[in-house]
């Protein structure tokens, strides 16, 4: 029999993830019938390359999605919040990058190695929501030992690369790095501080309760992925002056003993996880060794000495592909294949 194939579109299709997510199609070889690459107003008259062809860059609109089966959403949340709806009606299932869905409790909230199952509730609203960056690659290590181990606490502190915050600042990176070496003014766009050859603690807005969304964010999200909402999460969110991959100092506390070589072992076996983890030969997960990949780094695995069932752990992997535009096509491969 013939290979079911998909009309898909790509919203926010100029963007950094955008961007990716149609390399990702290409490269995971996605079932795809025909692809609409959907923009700003801005962005029309441009042309994005998909399997050696060049495909016209349209401006996203409300009857854009006639006709489509998925649409991969990344234009930012107050988009997705107006258009998603709109593409859900026309029977088009969105698989939504932004964080304007993750928390309505009818929208699944998605990691396919930790919750595929949770894909099978598409048919709520029409949204499959992709999850937080830092939370993506957090629970792809963690969800082996919450489900063997059970996890009762988590301490993270993130060093997140300015991809992230999309193409303005991968320019706004550049741009300074290269002003400040040549001693030259440098210009503050995007972050409210300089970020070249600094540490901004503080991503996403901050709220009343002194953390920040970006913060909050792994807080609620880990709970909703790993279905268990006792998990006691902490988390301290900071940008670093990296292009690509976020790294991560997490702190685990577990209700079952478990030593290191049992995690070590454990995440051996685990998908989309690849342990680094020998310190006497230096070897440690690098965001240099993520970028460009699919898979989460797991090193400098070691037990916490100050509690009784406690790891830290150094989790690293390329947040605009697993951590975005890799697990929102993983999800549309299972959507597609089990559910559409
Ligand atoms: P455009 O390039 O036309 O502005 P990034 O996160 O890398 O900055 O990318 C954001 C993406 O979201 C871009 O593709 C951008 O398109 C798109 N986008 C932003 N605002 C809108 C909007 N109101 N309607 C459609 N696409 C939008």
């Amino acid at each position: 029999m013939a290979e079911k194939k998909f009309n898909v579109a790509v919203a926010g299709a100029t963007g950094a993830v955008g961007n990716q997510m149609i390399r990702c199609l290409e490269e995971m070889n996605f079932p795809v019938q025909s692809l609409k690459l959907l923009a700003s107003h801005r962005s029309v008259g441009r042309t994005l390359r998909f399997k050696g062809e060049l495909v016209p860059v349209e401006e996203l609109k409300e009857d854009s999605f006639k006709g489509l089966d998925i649409a991969l959403f990344s234009a930012g949340g107050g988009t997705s919040q107006t258009f998603a709806p709109f593409a859900a009606k026309d029977g088009c299932v969105v698989v939504d990058n932004s964080s304007a869905w993750r928390m309505d409790p009818e929208v699944p909230l998605v990691v396919p190695e930790v919750n595929p199952h949770a894909i099978a509730q598409h048919t709520n609203k029409g949204i499959i929501a992709n999850p937080n960056c830092s939370t993506i690659q957090m629970v792809v290590a963690l969800s082996p030992i919450h489900k063997k181990y059970g996890i009762k606490r988590i301490v993270v502190s993130t060093y997140q690369a300015v991809s992230g915050t999309g193409k303005k600042a991968i320019d706004e990176l550049f741009d300074q790095t290269r002003a400040m070496i040549n001693f030259l003014d440098y210009q503050t766009k995007v972050y409210p501080h300089r970020i070249a050859f600094n540490c901004l603690p503080h991503i996403d807005s901050f709220l009343d309760n002194g953390y920040t969304k970006e913060e909050m964010k792994m807080v609620n999200e880990t709970r909703k992925i790993l279905e268990d909402d006792t998990i006691g999460v902490t988390a301290t969110t900071v940008r670093v002056p990296v292009f690509f991959g976020h790294s991560e100092a997490v702190n685990v506390e577990t209700k079952d003993p478990v030593s290191a070589s049992e995690v070590r072992a454990l995440l051996e076996e685990a998908p989309g996880v690849k342990v680094m983890d020998d310190p006497q030969q230096n070897l440690y997960p690098l965001a240099t060794d993520a970028a460009g990949t699919d898979l989460t780094l797991v090193g400098r695995i070691r037990a916490d000495e100050s509690i009784s069932n406690g790891i830290n752990m150094w989790v690293v992997s390329d947040n605009v592909r697993k951590g975005a535009a890799t697990n929102a096509v993983q999800i549309a491969q299972v959507l597609a294949k089990e559910y559409l």
